[in-house]
C-alpha cells in the first residue's frame, strides 16, 4: 500500500481549523493525506478534545521556558515528536509561537502557516482587529511556507473576505474562520497530491 501523506498539525487554543481539517479527512476530501497526530502549546485547550473525538493522537507538549518561541529542549521535544510521526507536512494552525533555526532546518521546506489575513497586509497579533482599524473594505485568509521571517514565506493559497459596514471584530472573525475552514483543507490535499514535499 502506498504510504499516506502524513500532515501534523500544531495550535494553541480552539482547533477549529484543525477540526475542519480532520472532517476533511472524514469527508474523503483531504487528498492522500491523513491527520498523523496533533501538538498544542497549551495543557486545557479544546483542540486536544480532537483526539479522542477523530480517533488521532492529540498531546500537549510542554513548551517551557519561553512565552512566545519555541527554542532549546522544548524545540527539540517538539521535532522528535513530530519525527516520531513521520511528518511530511508540519501545518500551523493557531499556533502562537515564534519558530527558530533547529525546528525550521529540521522540517525545511515543509512548514505552512495559516494566517487570518491576506497577506503581505497585516501580519502579526490580531490580523482581524488590525483589518477592521484600517477600514479596509476586504480581508482574508491566507496559507504561506514559514520561514526564519514571521508571516513573510511565499504565499501558496488565499481567499477573500468581504467587510461590512457593520462588521465587529466578532462578526468579522466568524466570515474569516469560515473561509479558512475551506481554505487550510484545499491547500493540505492539494499538496498531498503533488508529492512529497
Ligand atoms: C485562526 O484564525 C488562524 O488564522 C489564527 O489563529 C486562529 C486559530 O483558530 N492564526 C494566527 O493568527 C497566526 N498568526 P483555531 O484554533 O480555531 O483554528
Amino acid at each position: 500500500m502506498e504510504k499516506p501523506f502524513n500532515v501534523v498539525i500544531l495550535g494553541s487554543g480552539r482547533g477549529s481549523n484543525a477540526e475542519a481539517v480532520l472532517a476533511a479527512q472524514r469527508a474523503g476530501r483531504l487528498g492522500q493525506a491523513r491527520v498523523a497526530g496533533i501538538l498544542c502549546d497549551q495543557p486545557g485547550a479544546r483542540m486536544l478534545e480532537l483526539g479522542p473525538r477523530f480517533g488521532v493522537p492529540a498531546v500537549y507538549l510542554d513548551p517551557a521556558p519561553f512565552k512566545t518561541k519555541l527554542e532549546g529542549a522544548a524545540e527539540q521535544r517538539y521535532i522528535a515528536q513530530i519525527r516520531a510521526w513521520q511528518a511530511d507536512l508540519v501545518v500551523l494552525a493557531g499556533f502562537m509561537r515564534v519558530l527558530k533555526t533547529a525546528f525550521l532546518e529540521a522540517f525545511a521546506g515543509r512548514i505552512i502557516n495559516l494566517h487570518p489575513s491576506l497577506l503581505p497586509a497585516f501580519p502579526g497579533l490580531d490580523a482581524i482587529g488590525q483589518a477592521l482599524a484600517a477600514r479596509v473594505a476586504v480581508t482574508g485568509c491566507t496559507v504561506h511556507e514559514v520561514t526564519a521571517q514571521v508571516d513573510a514565506g511565499r504565499i501558496l493559497r488565499q481567499t477573500q473576505v468581504l467587510i461590512a459596514p457593520g462588521d465587529t471584530v466578532e462578526s468579522l472573525a466568524a466570515k474569516v474562520h469560515a473561509a479558512e475552514h475551506e481554505l487550510l483543507p484545499a491547500v493540505i490535499a492539494e499538496l498531498s497530491q503533488r508529492g512529497r514535499k
